[in-house]
């Protein structure tokens, strides 16, 4: 008998075609593993296509013998960017932002708020530069470096041990008795000093590769190669400031004696770190630094701030996703002047109409700006701003530049009348939104909601987005490039589980399409089956309702940890359910903004279609009960009379990171009630209706911490 695979499919018989599937099979799988793991491919993509040509034939002409992991229907791929992932056991947050003085003055005063401070208490801040790196978290175990991630969504980042062991300011080995944790996580930033990057592109530019825009994306992609050796010819440096997971103890007491430490274990620290008792004299440090920021050789975006007694740290815990015991005090944007060509109207996800400013191109801080926002109508009337006239734009960090003031006005420049009707084909009448007093608001909102198609293809930008989705290749780009396509339109967040089954043979509508070869066809479809699988608080952050960021996202899932139980309940608030509302409401966060918001999502036929057909195509995960473990999780507790040991804010924060949910009323569903000295209405209620009562000091005894 001659060798199945060479036979044309026509001829095979039932035993051939069998065997054939099974070594298609495990041939694509073992260049499916090259491609996109190895990222070291063997074969075209001519040739991988064939092999993929010939698995589909057989399956056509023999359907019974389709094995039940075809290779035709693949789901999930290996990860694609080529790193594995490494999960942050302690979270790598943001900081909150300070963008004057009074910002600053406002968050000494809400520490001191926090933790029930007179106005003579001192609290002394650390200040430092805020380095435009990327921030890197190096795992030491017995004082050897086992692994190196970056931060990536903030709780899984990519695992760069193999790279950063290339930086030879990052030592694998700490120093013998020199008081090195039995595990520490040491954080900072990995960053390209100036001359280094001007160096590197001018070697670039003459080898004819890749430029770089600025010495943060050069650091960034200098790391992110899969070839360490690469990052080895790259000069990277690196700062140690904070920490992850420290065991079995922190080895000091204060945000300076840390930084201390690591610079007698051999790290660079930043030299004009310093400690202040005083907000004013913290604030001419700030002035100080941002004098010499032209001469610093990395580039700086700011001054963090950090509350240096690593005790009060504790106290202070978080807010979302950043440290209340922490803000990075930002520098002034950079300015510049150019001519405004004309005005375009937005319209964004919720419908909001924005003036964007197209503009003659400048360069404002080293980047090439050629739009701006004007914000609102009544933002276009402030300025009185013409078409033709020459303004002031200004460009803060990585926000969208806006426009400042009109510098000068031609004669012939044009009035701009703002529409009144949606620029989109429905031509929806566009409608001004009401204050909660009824006045009139600035937004104006085209009223087509959903059948907007602008309104659509945001929802489907939001959808795909970085802390939604996150679909590879699948950016904003793509959604305008199927959205509303003929045959393999993207019209709904559903729309896009089904493409691949849309574009059956072989991909070849998709291959039809500029850009797309026959492997970047594969990987765009592989990485829409990775994200079949979805955490539950990522898909309702991703549906889009007003007022569900990604925190609230969160909120929920937790609390409702299932999709059914989520739904069940904004059903039922729908239909009229006060208890389900109540419930809704006492969680932390949600108000009765989010409350409306999701109920008049909710509402609207149309939206529970899409979400319906979206969640018919999902395998979704259901979320973790926060804290499981703590001896008050799940509890409901109220907290009444004087606390002495801890204010208000703080209890609250503390019940709530122990996985217990804070009421302010008595009521059946309470399970606690944290009694101080003149407790009087809600105490006789908790004794009447048998509530457990206990004090202050036997609160920190139950949760471990006296
Ligand atoms: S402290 C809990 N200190 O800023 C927060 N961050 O917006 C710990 N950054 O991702 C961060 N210089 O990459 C801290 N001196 C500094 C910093 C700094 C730069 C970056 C860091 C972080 C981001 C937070």
């Amino acid at each position: 008998m001659s060798d199945p695979s060479e036979i044309d499919v026509s001829l095979l018989t039932n035993e051939q075609a069998k065997a054939e599937l099974k070594r298609l099979a495990e041939l694509m799988a073992h260049h499916d593993q090259l491609y996109h793991t190895n990222d070291a491919p063997e074969i075209s993509d001519a040739e991988y296509d064939a092999l993929k040509r010939r698995n589909l034939e057989i399956e056509t002409r023999f359907p019974d013998l389709k094995l039940e992991n075809s290779p035709s229907d693949k789901v999930g791929a290996p990860v694609a960017s080529g790193f594995s992932k490494i999960s942050h056991n302690v979270a790598m947050l943001s900081l909150d932002n300070a963008f004057n003085d009074q910002d600053v003055r406002d968050f000494a005063a809400r520490i001191r708020r926090f933790l029930s401070l007179g106005a003579s208490d001192k609290v002394a801040l650390t200040a430092e530069p805020k380095i435009d790196g990327l921030s890197m978290s190096l795992r030491y175990e017995n004082g050897t470096l086992v692994s190196a991630a970056t931060r990536g969504d903030g709780a899984v980042g990519e695992n760069v041990t193999a790279n950063v062991k290339t930086i030879s300011e990052i030592p694998q080995q700490l120093p013998e008795n020199a008081n090195v944790p039995e595990i520490v996580e040491i954080r900072g930033e990995v960053y390209m000093r100036r001359d280094d990057f001007f160096a590197l592109n001018e070697k670039q530019a003459e080898l004819g590769k890749q430029i770089y825009v600025n010495p943060r994306n050069t650091a960034a992609g200098s790391l992110r190669q899969l070839n360490a050796k690469i990052t080895a010819s790259r000069p990277l440096k690196f700062f140690a400031y904070a920490w992850g997971e420290v065991a079995p103890e922190m080895p000091a007491t204060t945000q300076m004696g840390m930084v201390e430490l690591y610079k007698s274990w051999g790290f660079s620290v930043n030299p004009l770190m310093q400690r202040f008792d005083d907000i004013e004299a913290l604030l001419q440090h700030y002035a100080k630094i941002e004098e010499e920021r032209p001469e610093l050789p990395y580039d700086i975006d700011g001054v963090v701030y950090k509350v240096d007694d690593l005790a009060l740290q504790a106290r202070l815990g978080f807010i979302s996703r950043s440290p209340r015991w922490a803000i990075a005090h930002k520098f002034p944007a950079e300015k510049a002047s150019t001519i405004l060509k004309d005005i375009d109207i937005q319209v964004g996800r919720t419908g909001a109409l924005t003036p964007v400013a197209r503009l003659e191109p400048v360069t404002v801080g080293g980047v090439v700006v050629t739009n701006a926002t004007l914000h609102n109508a009544e933002e276009l009337e402030r300025l009185g701003v013409k078409i033709g006239d020459t303004v002031r734009i200004e460009r803060a960090g990585d926000v969208i530049p806006k426009v400042l003031e009109v510098v000068s006005s031609p004669d012939d420049a044009v009035e701009f009348e703002f529409p009144k009707t949606c620029p989109c084909d429905l031509k929806s009448e566009v409608v001004q939104e009401k204050t909660a007093s009824g006045a009139a608001g600035v937004i104006r909102r085209c009223s087509g909601e959903f059948a907007c198609p602008y309104q659509r293809k945001e929802h489907l930008k939001h959808f795909v987005s970085r802390k939604a989705f996150d679909i590879d290749g699948l950016g904003e780009k793509q959604i305008e490039y199927f959205y509303q396509d003929e045959s393999l339109y993207i019209n709904s967040p559903a729309d896009i589980f089904t493409l691949s089954k849309r574009d059956q043979t072989n991909f070849t509508k998709l291959k039809n399409r500029d850009g797309y070869g026959d492997l970047s066809a594969q990987k765009l479809f592989d990485a829409i089956e990775d994200k079949r699988t979805i955490p539950l608080a990522k898909l309702i952050f991703a549906l889009g309702i007003r007022h569900v960021g990604e925190a609230t996202g969160k909120t929920l899932a937790g609390a409702y940890l299932n999709w059914a139980s989520f739904e069940e309940a904004i059903m039922s608030i729908i239909s009229g359910d006060e208890a389900a509302l109540q419930e809704l409401l006492a969680l932390d966060d949600i108000g009765p903004a989010v409350v409306d918001a999701m109920r008049q999502f909710f509402e609207r036929d149309d939206n529970r279609k899409m979400v319906d057909d979206l969640i018919a195509e999902l395998n979704i995960l259901d979320a973790e009960a926060p804290s499981a473990d703590s001896p008050v999780a799940g509890q409901t507790v109220v907290f009444t009379g004087k606390l002495e040991r801890m204010s208000r804010d703080e209890a609250k924060a503390m019940a709530e990171q122990l996985g217990a949910k804070v009421a302010g009323s008595i009521s059946k569903k309470t399970d606690l009630l944290v009694a101080g000295p003149g407790a009087g209405s809600k105490l006789k209620k908790a004794t009447d209706l048998g509530i457990k009562t206990i004090t202050e000091d036997e609160w920190f005894t139950l949760i471990g911490r006296d």
